[in-house]
């Protein structure tokens, strides 16, 4: 019935509902298939009831993300049957991994797209559209196009993401990525950087860089800059304020790239260096390619070049084989570290990959233990750096009104903490000067510097 009321106010546009899961390279990805569709006459809603199209991109890290997209499958079905020209498509890591045998299961999912044919989407949407015809598509290809294509960024907004390399070559025991985003693929420094100047000249001021493994950038072209290089070429980008960059491998972190945080005044006070486990033994059955005192050592060489910097991570509890005394040493290596931030999860067995044979599974409960003792102790960790900017004043840049107050709005410092303050809307895309009056767990109260004649400029 809801879908009468959507009609009569369309004038003949057609609507894309999208949702997204998994990591920051699924929202690009995301973003990019919003910029092909719209090309295609598709505008975005948030109302799936009003869609003409309905697409999800999915996550298949752990069982539980996989879990969410079939949950998603299942009320998408319902919209269906409620309107039978809806097109349903799905595309993502969890379409890679179905391809043909989703339609099995879900025979009324119009489009299957892998990661590696997104900027097919189109065409298959003109198939469907034409004569309802059902598409599969989720063969790798060698050169992969839609790491080419530029996502728009919306109006107004002040960051953006840019996708500098595709795919994963270091098969940890545990990881389906490789298996599901294809070998590892950079694109071409003179298609990354002119995109960086374009977008700065469309405001954006924060770029994230983009890719499994932003530190083996280059590898895959001969003569391409490394990723140092290509940090210091950004760098020069005028207006852009802010870089960020995500994920680092730490067997991959260079001194020249720890250099970067000298050199390079743009790049923000923040690195994501995932650990996954203080235990030697458990890091070589993971494949990590590190030892915990080569870990330690990138740290406290990262804070010789930018004492400041925050420091994020990702650890896994519960691999096979993690004993007590394995799982005490992550502790022992938080402790050392003191992390801003850690992302935690028990581990979860992924198809296809190495550690699906491995013995000594740890029970579940085991697991679920390890994990809430260990995010206890992060609370406690994240409460202590965050502590230290009390009383301290930081730059903010913008991103736009609170979510909890009418009166505040909100930005993030140069190492990624979220700050709430007073001021109006109008300053969305600025970076102000804030005194930070008192710490939370998951943001920063702050208030904006007295007696400065413009405490927030767009530099
Ligand atoms: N490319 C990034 C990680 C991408 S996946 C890197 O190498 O660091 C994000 C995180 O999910 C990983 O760092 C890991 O901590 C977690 N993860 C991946 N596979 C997992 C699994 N099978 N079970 C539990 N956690 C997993
Ligand atoms: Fe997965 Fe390891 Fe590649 Fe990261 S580096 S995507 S954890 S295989
Ligand atoms: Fe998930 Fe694929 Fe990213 S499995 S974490 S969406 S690369």
């Amino acid at each position: 019935m809801s879908r009468n009321i959507c009609k009569e106010n369309r004038l003949d546009r057609k609507y894309l509902y999208i949702q997204t899961f998994g990591c920051q390279m699924n929202v690009n990805d995301s973003d990019k298939i919003v910029t092909l569709l719209r090309d295609e006459g598709y505008e975005t809603t948030d109302d799936a009831e009003c869609a003409d199209l309905v697409l999800v991109n999915t996550c298949s890290i752990r069982e539980k993300a996989a879990q969410k997209a079939y949950s998603q499958l299942g009320r998408f079905r319902m919209l269906k049957e409620r309107n039978p020209e809806l097109i349903l498509a799905m595309g993502g890591c969890l379409a890679q991994q179905w391809g043909q045998k989703i339609l099995a299961r879900a025979p009324y999912l119009n489009v299957v797209f892998g990661t590696h044919n997104i900027h097919r989407l189109p065409e298959f949407i003109r198939m469907v559209e034409k004569n309802g015809s059902r598409v599969v598509e989720t063969e790798f290809q060698t050169s992969v196009k839609s790491l080419g294509i530029t996502a728009v960024p919306q109006n107004g907004a002040v960051s953006a993401y840019v996708t500098i390399m595709q795919g994963c070559n270091n098969f940890c025991a545990y990881c389906v990525v490789p298996h599901l985003r294809g070998r590892e693929e950079s694109r071409p420094a003179d298609d990354v950087i002119p995109e960086v100047e374009k977008l700065a000249d469309h405001g954006i001021r924060e770029v994230t860089l983009l890719g499994q493994n932003v530190n083996a950038y280059g590898k895959t072209i001969a003569g391409s800059p490394g990723f140092a290089q290509l940090l210091r070429a950004i760098g020069r980008v005028k207006g852009i304020e802010r870089i960020r960059f995500t994920t680092s491998h730490p067997k991959d972190l260079t001194e020249d790239l720890m250099r970067c945080f000298a050199e390079v005044e743009a790049l923000c006070d923040h690195i994501h260096l995932p650990v996954q486990s203080g235990s030697d033994a458990i890091l070589r059955r993971m494949n990590r390619g590190y030892t915990r005192d080569q870990y330690l050592e990138k740290i406290e060489g990262l804070r010789h070049f930018r004492p400041e910097i925050s420091i994020t991570s990702d650890v896994i509890v519960g691999f096979p084989g993690e004993t007590e005394k394995d799982y005490q040493a992550t502790l022992a290596l938080m402790e050392a570290v003191k992390f801003d931030n850690l992302f935690s999860f028990k581990y979860s067995e992924r198809e296809g990959t190495a550690a699906v044979g491995f013995e000594h599974q740890v029970p579940e409960k085991v697991k679920r233990e390890r994990l809430q003792q260990l995010q206890a102790l992060q609370e406690e960790h994240t409460l202590k750096r965050n502590r230290m900017l009390e009383g301290r004043v930081q730059d903010v840049l913008v991103e736009g009104k609170s979510r909890n107050s009418e009166h505040d709005i909100t930005g993030r410092t140069r190492s990624n903490k979220i700050v709430n303050f007073r001021g109006g809307r109008e300053l969305a895309g600025k970076t102000c000067s804030v005194l930070i009056k008192k710490a939370c767990l998951h943001s920063l109260r702050g208030e904006m510097v007295e007696g400065t004649e413009n405490p927030c400029s767009s530099k």
